[in-house]
């Protein structure tokens, strides 16, 4: 009988990749993914240390699981409780401490090892195994095939850990040092995503676009030439890429946004910081200006790109003429979509013991102001939409019946009224209504099969 599997993730979309591919190993053990933990054989917390709290949402949740395990005890059964991710890496030892029902503890550099985790977790109940190494063998080589069952729209990860060192930044230390995965793996990853049903594929790295990766003919490759690979599988219609690092932008890759058709036109470029003082302080290796260069550029190669960034107030000493910097970096850049936090001292980081933190009163306020700027421009880049016709890649069940939600090539979500066979296909879309989080639209294309169809949603023929 097939063994219940349930995975919470929190964090980024690497995780959310993880997660897949912690289920893919799995598989063959027989376990079999289901949507909620109760009496579930194994449940699987695959968390994030990026930014506050991330300890405290990972014992609520345990709080949570325990009496779901002893429930599953005393019906003589067994329910394996893992904690995997980042804060697995950086605080095994307080996991062990505060929540010793926990079965296992692993990073996320070793859950290609979970077979032989599960094996000794069998054998020895009771028994906490951690496993937080950074194993010499790469997991990606050792992994099995994915499921490639995923959907339209699929992550595929080529790159992870990260040789930045942003004194702000655990990543370096909870996985690992950077590491790219060849060209032909990613190859072949992409064409069984494709094979799946995945039209989009969004290539993941923590500095993806520092990927440099081994050639499939010897040598090596960067971003812009794997890009320029994929873009020949048949049947991906769309590629993406997240998230990058200015440093590592280089002219190839700005080079495929001018060339490619299927590299989508929009970037998420995290910035953190307008002010130069800042940005050597977070260890950025670059100033606000080289910013404005490298967005000139990639606007020079595609006109209508659109970027998004990642921005934290109160970085210790930060002055309100730093934060007028960002709001000025802001307005220069215009961009069309933004995460923005709290500086948070995180263990273990150099900023961490940086004199001069910033009063939680005056970075709530940068927030606050930061955010009301970033979701004017936001709501001013829906509202052009407007009258233009936009191609949807439509990947889910909308908010009505009848309707689907999908993804402009800006990644705005997109309402329209459409046949449910449409989910997974890219169809044109005129755009009605835009509000600051999403827009509305009438399917226009001969995407449909039929006339009926067209006729069923008021289409002229
Ligand atoms: N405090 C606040 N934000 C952080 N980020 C990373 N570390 C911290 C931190 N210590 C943000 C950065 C990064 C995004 C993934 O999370 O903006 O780009
Ligand atoms: Fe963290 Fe900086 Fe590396 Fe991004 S580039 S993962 S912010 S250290």
């Amino acid at each position: 009988m097939a063994k219940k599997l349930f995975v919470r993730t929190w964090g980024c979309q690497m995780n959310v990749y993880d997660s897949q591919r912690m289920a893919d190993v799995l598989a063959p053990l027989g376990y079999e993914t289901v949507d909620a933990p109760d009496a579930a054989d194994m449940v699987i917390l695959n968390t994030c240390h990026i930014r506050e709290k991330a300890s405290e949402k990972l014992f609520s949740e345990l709080g949570r699981l325990r009496p779901l395990q002893t429930e599953k005890a005393q019906a003589g059964g067994r329910m394996i409780l893992a904690v995997a991710g980042c804060v697995a890496q950086a605080e095994g030892a307080e996991i062990r401490a505060r929540a010793p029902f926990v079965d296992m503890v692993f990073g996320p550099q070793t859950y290609h090892q979970l077979p032989e985790m599960v094996a000794r977790a069998a054998r020895a109940a009771g028994e906490p195994i951690v496993n937080t190494d950074f194993p010499v063998e790469n997991k990606f080589d050792l992994l099995p095939e994915t499921t490639a069952a995923g959907g339209p729209s699929a992550f595929l990860s080529v790159q992870e850990g990260c040789d930045k060192f942003c004194t702000f930044c655990v990543v370096p230390y909870t996985r690992g040092a950077e590491y790219s995965r060849p060209a032909a793996q990613v190859l072949s990853e992409a064409r069984r995503l494709v094979a799946g049903g995945a039209v989009e594929i969004t290539l993941l790295g923590q500095n993806v676009n520092a990927w440099h990766g081994d050639a499939p003919a010897g040598g090596t490759w960067g971003l812009g030439r794997l890009i320029r690979a994929l873009a020949e599988v048949p049947g991906l219609a769309r590629i993406r890429y997240t998230t990058s690092h200015p440093r590592d932008m280089d002219d190839d890759l700005i080079a495929a946004h001018a060339e490619v058709p299927q590299l989508m036109p929009f970037v998420h470029l995290p910035v953190q910081s307008g002010s130069d003082r800042i940005l050597a302080a977070m260890n950025r290796k670059h100033r606000a200006d080289d910013y404005r260069r490298i967005v000139d550029r990639l606007r020079a190669a595609r006109a209508d790109l659109a970027l998004s960034g990642d921005f934290i107030v109160g970085f210790p000493g930060e002055t309100d003429a730093d934060f007028e910097a960002t709001l000025r970096l802001v307005r220069d850049v215009q961009h069309a979509s933004a995460y923005s936090f709290k500086y948070s001292a995180r263990p273990g980081t150099p900023a961490s013991g940086l004199g001069d933190q910033v009063p939680e009163a005056v970075m709530a306020a940068r927030l606050e102001t930061l955010q009301a700027l970033l979701i004017e421009q936001q709501t001013a880049f829906n509202a052009a939409m407007v009258g233009r016709t936009v191609p949807v890649l439509f990947d889910r069940r909308g908010r009505r019946a009848g309707q689907l939600l999908g993804k402009s090539p800006w990644m705005q979500s997109v309402h329209a009224d459409a046949p449910a066979r449409l989910s997974g296909t890219i169809a044109d879309v005129r755009i009605e209504a835009a509000g600051p989080n999403s827009l509305t639209g009438r399917i226009v294309t001969g995407a449909f099969a039929s006339g009926a169809d067209a006729a069923a949603l008021g289409v002229p023929a």
